[in-house]
């Protein structure tokens, strides 16, 4: 039920790529820009002591039905022995506008552009985190555990997808029981900056590890902090008659140093039950679009992963605010 072609295949495929400039670097490796036949692809190259990483994206790609719109689109996959070293490549769609957090440090958003890209992540996380048990289509729930603007791309036509399946997990059921080597594992993974309020008391306070904690609900309190990164971009946000908006912020910017521990988030987000700043609106019109939003973003960054919203639920209720173009 995965999207991949027969693995020889993705071997061929990726065998006849053109290789071209280098685009993004990362702690997994860095990423190329690369042409296939007629088409430009991105070429993901692994270090060599991520090959679990590798393993873990292609994994998935290759055995649930992870084709939508909002997930980056999977092409290839192919491991090499080039003398030296195993070189690990996972070959996707490219999006020329690069990640989120490129696209918000270089462009500010209309209303219009912050609710379709809001709809359009939370519509891919959705996705993975949905369990589809059909006669064609099978997947299970998948939590990201790494959700942040660096991981998601931006299309041509301002749409999101969601990238970098590496640390991703497969849940059985919604709140599935984790083995041992998956609770040792939750010590290292994720993005300190966006690591959700119930992962930073175990970390810190050696907190009992709960083994029923639902995963996606970690995944809700990254978007929302992402949800917060568009809107801190958009114009209107600060006001309806200020036209200069503040330069893009990461969330927690200003409040902790910029390559925080989780220490230091644990006091911010725990102890003081921080969250990135919202300006307090005072339109005298009724409620407008981005505070819909904005009171999403509130109800999905809260401490209580219970009281969060589920991904369809968000769905639901940005799907009024987007505008239909027809005539
Ligand atoms: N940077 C990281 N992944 C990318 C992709 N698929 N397309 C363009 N830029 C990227």
């Amino acid at each position: 039920s995965g999207q991949g072609a027969p693995v020889c295949v993705q071997r061929t495929i990726a065998r006849e790529i053109k290789q071209l400039e280098k685009l993004a670097k990362g702690r997994y490796g860095t990423v190329y820009k690369g042409e296939y036949k007629t088409q430009f692809v991105a070429v993901k190259k692994f270090h060599t002591k991520e090959e679990d990483s590798w393993k873990r994206e292609v994994e998935l790609y290759n055995t649930q039905s992870l084709a939508h719109t909002n997930i980056l689109r999977f092409i290839a996959a192919d491991n090499r022995d080039n003398g030296i070293a195993t070189e690990l490549w996972l070959v996707t769609d490219y999006h020329e506008y690069g990640s989120l957090f490129d696209f918000l440090t270089t462009h500010t958003l209309t209303e219009e552009m912050c609710i379709n890209m809001a709809f359009s992540i939370v519509s891919g996380l959705h996705h993975l985190h949905q369990e589809i048990d059909g006669l064609v289509t099978k997947k299970r729930t998948i939590a990201h555990r790494d959700i942040k603007s660096k991981n998601i791309l931006v299309t041509k036509d301002f749409q999101c997808c969601i990238a970098d399946l590496g640390l991703a997990c497969e849940c059985g059921s919604v709140e599935s029981e984790l083995t041992p080597s998956a609770v040792a594992q939750m010590s290292t993974v994720g993005t300190v900056r966006y690591v959700a309020p119930e992962f930073l008391k175990l970390e810190v306070q050696n907190e009992l590890f709960n083994p029923f904690m639902d995963l996606t609900k970690a995944d809700i309190y990254s978007t929302a902090l992402v949800l917060w990164e568009l809107l801190n971009r958009t114009v209107g946000f600060f006001g309806a008659d200020q036209d200069s908006l503040p330069e893009y912020q990461q969330p927690y910017d200003g409040m902790v140093q910029s390559e925080p521990t989780l220490p230091d988030m644990k006091v911010i987000v725990v102890d003081q039950r921080q969250r990135p700043p919202i300006p307090v609106i005072l339109s005298p019109s009724s409620v407008n679009r981005l505070d819909v939003l904005v009171g999403i973003v509130t109800e999905c960054w809260t401490e209580k992963p219970a009281t969060r919203l589920k991904a369809l639920r968000i769905k639901k209720d940005i799907l009024p605010l987007l505008t239909v173009n027809d005539p």
